[in-house]
């Protein structure tokens, strides 16, 4: 383990014949997430990539223009990145009483208090990306259009947390105004449509067994463990 067949950086080597040990990439590499290879994918995405898109900040200010074409589809990519990387702690309402925060958790603010609702949009794209207090952030998991897309479904969370029936185009109101006659699961399940919230404590900790006791009912204690 002390002795191993390797170079540590800048050590000279008799391998190779200019002496060198670290060597250069071959010729054409394309290293991952280069602006080379991100000013591509957003020249074919027509989106500018300036500084506002990937600081969410003009200047030393948050921004509060959505720097992307604001399509269903971009919706429904941040709802689906949304539930995967902030329900847990934010819960699928945005509430702030996630499952994590069910096992003790800081408990995040929710996004349907007034100063939140009246955060710029580029507020939520910089807590992803830098974290703010005691959450990290999530530049390494989420790429900036993606991060985009989160901070629009925010919005759309906020909406729908403070919407009332003049918002519904007419046509689709008296389906809201007859819940007897709803379906049970919506026939539209890819809609952008917030689901109901995580259960409450109480209900989750009592449908699973207590932690400590899990797995090892069936162990008994063998001689040949002892060492
Ligand atoms: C592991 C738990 C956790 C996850 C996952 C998480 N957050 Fe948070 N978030 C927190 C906590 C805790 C706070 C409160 C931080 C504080 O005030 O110290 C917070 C605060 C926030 C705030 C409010 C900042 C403010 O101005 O008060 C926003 C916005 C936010 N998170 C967005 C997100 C988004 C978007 C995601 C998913 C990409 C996410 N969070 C994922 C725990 C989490």
């Amino acid at each position: 383990m002390h002795n191993q067949p390797k170079y540590i950086p800048l050590r000279a080597s008799e391998f190779f014949h200019d002496g060198r040990s670290a060597r250069l990439p071959v010729e054409h590499t394309v290293a991952r997430g280069t602006t080379a290879e991100a000013n591509q994918f957003y020249k074919e995405k027509d989106v500018y990539l300036d500084n506002y898109f990937l600081t969410g900040k003009i200047g030393t200010l948050e921004g509060d223009k959505f720097p992307l074409p604001l399509t269903k589809e971009v919706l429904l990519r941040g709802q689906e990145r949304y539930n995967i990387y902030c329900t847990p702690c934010h819960s699928r309402v945005g509430d702030g009483n996630g499952m994590i925060v069910n096992r003790g958790i800081k408990r995040p603010p929710s996004y349907h208090e007034e100063r939140l609702k009246k955060a710029p949009i580029g507020h939520f794209y910089d807590v992803m990306t830098n974290g703010f207090g005691a959450m990290l952030n999530y530049q390494a998991q989420i790429k900036p259009e993606d991060r985009w897309a989160i901070a629009a479904y925010i919005r759309v969370l906020q909406v729908s947390e403070d919407a009332s029936l003049s918002d519904v185009p007419p046509a689709d109101r008296n389906h809201i105004q007859e819940p007897a006659n709803m379906p049970t699961a919506s026939p539209h399940a890819t809609d952008v449509v917030p689901v109901a919230p995580s259960p409450t404590p109480a209900q989750d900790m009592n449908s699973r067994p207590a932690l400590n006791n899990r797995g090892n009912e069936n162990k008994t204690p063998k001689k040949e463990d002892k060492r």
